[in-house]
């Protein structure tokens, strides 16, 4: 179940959290891994038996470079996964500066699509393109509106090349995490209280997600177990979207409602 035997796999930003957890699932159920970062990755190439490129998701250019030298090297890509971001300016729409934000956008949003028009070129039928969109690409929050943008746009771009490509044979989909506990929230945001609080207003989980629960979707996604899924935002929130959880509604009003309410009884 879930095998991707002979299969060959890009996985962008793979050096690390998300990226890195897909590498090692998707070696484990038999795909080549090709990681496409700009962090060395060749140590955790060879453990999983595949290979690490230098690759810059802004340069539309070393994405089809990487793309063709894939197909060149495996006859073919079979999956495709846009996963590399960065996390950018965390003030707000107004407070950060723009030249800042556009240059999270040229990842986040940028990236992901010339990585959607390289694969989307040479891709055959039965291939699959996977985006590592968010949660702030689903609803807002307020501080980190350079990221939610472009997530949105990778979940808008996610669904029109689904529509452009399924008569081709290949599947665009994309995740939707809530936080998670990666190298970029540790290291750029351990205690934004943006990532916090969505871990407040998930349902039944009050905690980061881990990078293994984001691979585990994904992995998914790109089986052919999924081969009927096209075009879906498949959220892995905790269920977050679902709506504000008892714990929130409590913070927010300074009451015990579930107490009070008896709803767990
Ligand atoms: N961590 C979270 O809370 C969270 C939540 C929702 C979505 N995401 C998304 O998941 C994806 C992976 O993030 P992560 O949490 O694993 O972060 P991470 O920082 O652990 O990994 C990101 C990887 O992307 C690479 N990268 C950054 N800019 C790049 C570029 N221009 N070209 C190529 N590679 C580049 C980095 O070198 C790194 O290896 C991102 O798209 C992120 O927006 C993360």
């Amino acid at each position: 179940m879930f095998m991707l035997e002979g299969k060959s796999a890009i996985v962008t930003g793979g050096a690390s959290g998300i990226g890195e957890a897909t590498v090692r699932r998707l070696a484990a159920a038999g795909a080549t891994c090709i990681i496409g970062d700009i962090t060395d990755a060749a140590e955790l190439a060879t453990e999983v038996g595949g290979e690490a490129h230098h690759c810059d998701v802004t340069d539309a250019d070393a994405v089809q470079g990487l793309v063709d030298a894939t197909v060149d090297r495996f006859g073919r890509l079979d999956i495709m996964v846009n996963n590399a971001g960065v996390l950018g300016p965390g003030r707000g729409v107004l407070a950060d500066d723009p030249a800042a934000g556009r240059a999270a956008l040229e990842v986040n949003l940028g990236g992901v699509l010339n990585g959607v028009r390289a694969a989307g070129s040479v891709m055959e039928p039965g291939s699959v393109i996977v985006n590592t969109a968010s949660m702030a690409g689903v609803v807002g929050f307020p501080g980190i509106g350079w990221y939610g943008m472009a997530k949105w746009g990778v979940v808008g771009l996610t669904k029109h090349a689904a529509v452009e490509f399924g008569p081709r044979g290949i599947r665009v989909n994309c995740v939707c995490p809530t936080g998670v506990d990666t190298p970029m929230v540790g290291v750029e945001a351990a205690d934004h209280w943006a990532v916090r609080s969505q871990s407040l207003m998930n349902q039944h989980v009050t905690r980061l997600a881990t990078a293994d629960e984001v691979a585990a979707a994904i992995h998914y996604l790109v089986s052919d177990e999924a081969s009927m899924v096209n075009g879906h935002a498949l959220a892995v929130d905790g269920g977050l979207a679902a709506g504000p959880s008892v714990q929130f509604i409590e913070a927010a009003l300074g009451a015990a409602i579930a107490d009070e309410s008896g709803i767990f009884e």
